[in-house]
């Protein structure tokens, strides 16, 4: 069956959504809708059919999904006039701005009947299938804390998303994809703390980074970070196991696991710094450790809409789940509850 998807908002993002569906089967772009005339310019000169309002898009019975690719505020009002016209919806991250706007968009599906999802694109990232690969071998022996970041340097891209009334700030449009994947590494254990701290080297207005502790029920901590201001980056993943250590640098295939072999490092070689010693911290003799080759994974992110597709034909279920959404919404809440309060926020404790 085939499948014409028509997009709202036609910026950067939809370009690459744009691209991507020149590549998949039984799915066509039917055309776009921009409030910019240098977007719709743009789409024609690329050959995209571009409607004349939001109202001849959804007038469109030969579209069967729409796509909202607009800043982060118009999400909600889109999907909710596109379900009611009859259309299904696939949404950009973040859904939107707050959990009381996603029940409305929530509320929108259920009483239409249309299937409404969420382009939670980073779950397939390579670098974060290789961590749950890691995870899943289990030669890190049990693992206490991981760490997960993205590092920039040149500040809150754009305009709109240094404006917290479109939905600005880093915690929204980043912090999203790295919580949804932190919830995702032990989906079954409940997230008891969370605290968090937010960055404003610059911008004032919205959160230009942010560290958040998630602490799980399963007693493993995970750090995760963005920022902005970071001229020179830490790497991508950090994994801490009792018998190993495994580091991710990028989001490439760029990383390498550490464990020990067991043997007794004997008398350990003290190092001698320049005001003491120290042999808590001296490095590890080479036969007392291993490295191990790294689990990487493949994906091929044309999975998220052959999905879609699947389930607009009744043969899956959604890849990414409402309720999943929800609980990375609640989480982004109660990020800046704990970054406003300087408290420890009990989240599913
Ligand atoms: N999943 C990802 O990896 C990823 C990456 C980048 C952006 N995004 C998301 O995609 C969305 C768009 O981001 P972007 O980087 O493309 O932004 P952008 O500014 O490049 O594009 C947004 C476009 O929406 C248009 N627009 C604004 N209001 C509109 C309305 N009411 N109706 C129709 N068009 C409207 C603007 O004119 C603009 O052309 C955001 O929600 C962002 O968070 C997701």
């Amino acid at each position: 069956m085939k499948h014409r998807l028509a997009m709202v908002g036609f910026g950067g993002m939809a370009n690459w959504h744009y691209d991507l569906i020149q590549r998949i089967d039984d799915l066509e772009v039917a055309g776009i809708w921009d409030i910019k005339e240098e977007r719709r310019e743009y789409a024609r000169e690329k050959g995209v059919h571009v409607y004349e309002s939001m109202e001849d898009l959804l007038a469109d019975e030969s579209v069967d999904l729409v796509l909202a690719a607009t800043p982060n505020d118009v999400h909600k009002e889109i999907a909710v006039r596109a379900m009611e016209a009859g259309k299904n919806v696939v949404s950009e991250k973040p859904v939107t701005l707050c959990s009381a706007d996603l029940a409305v968009m929530r509320e929108a599906s259920e009483r239409t009947g249309k299937f409404f999802t969420v382009h939670q694109n980073r779950r397939w990232d390579e670098d974060f299938l290789t961590v749950k690969n890691v995870l899943a071998q289990g030669k890190l022996g049990e693992v206490f804390r991981i760490e997960s970041r993205v590092h920039g340097s040149r500040g809150i891209p754009g305009d709109w998303r240094q404006e917290p009334e479109h939905g600005g700030g880093m915690v929204l449009d980043w912090g999203v994809h790295l919580l949804d994947q932190a919830l995702l590494l032990f989906p079954n254990e409940k997230l008891e703390t969370v605290y968090a701290t937010l960055t404003n080297v610059t911008n004032q207005l919205c959160d230009d980074g942010f560290t958040a502790d998630l602490g799980f029920a399963n007693g493993i901590h995970v750090l995760v970070e963005v920022g902005t201001s970071n001229f020179i980056s830490l790497p991508r993943w950090y994994v801490l196991g009792a018998d190993g250590s495994a580091v991710i640098n990028d989001f490439g295939r760029d990383g390498k696991i550490i464990c020990a072999t067991g043997i007794n490092e004997g008398d350990v070689v003290p190092v001698i710094t320049a005001a003491g010693l120290t042999k808590t911290m001296a490095p590890r003799r080479e036969d007392t450790i291993r490295t191990e080759e790294m689990p990487w994974a493949d994906s091929d992110i044309r999975d998220f809409y052959k999905n879609v597709m699947a389930v607009i034909e009744g043969k899956e279920e959604p890849k990414i789940k409402l309720d999943e959404v929800a609980r990375v919404m609640r989480l982004m809440e109660a990020i800046f509850e704990s970054a406003e309060t300087k408290q420890v926020v009990k989240f599913e404790a």
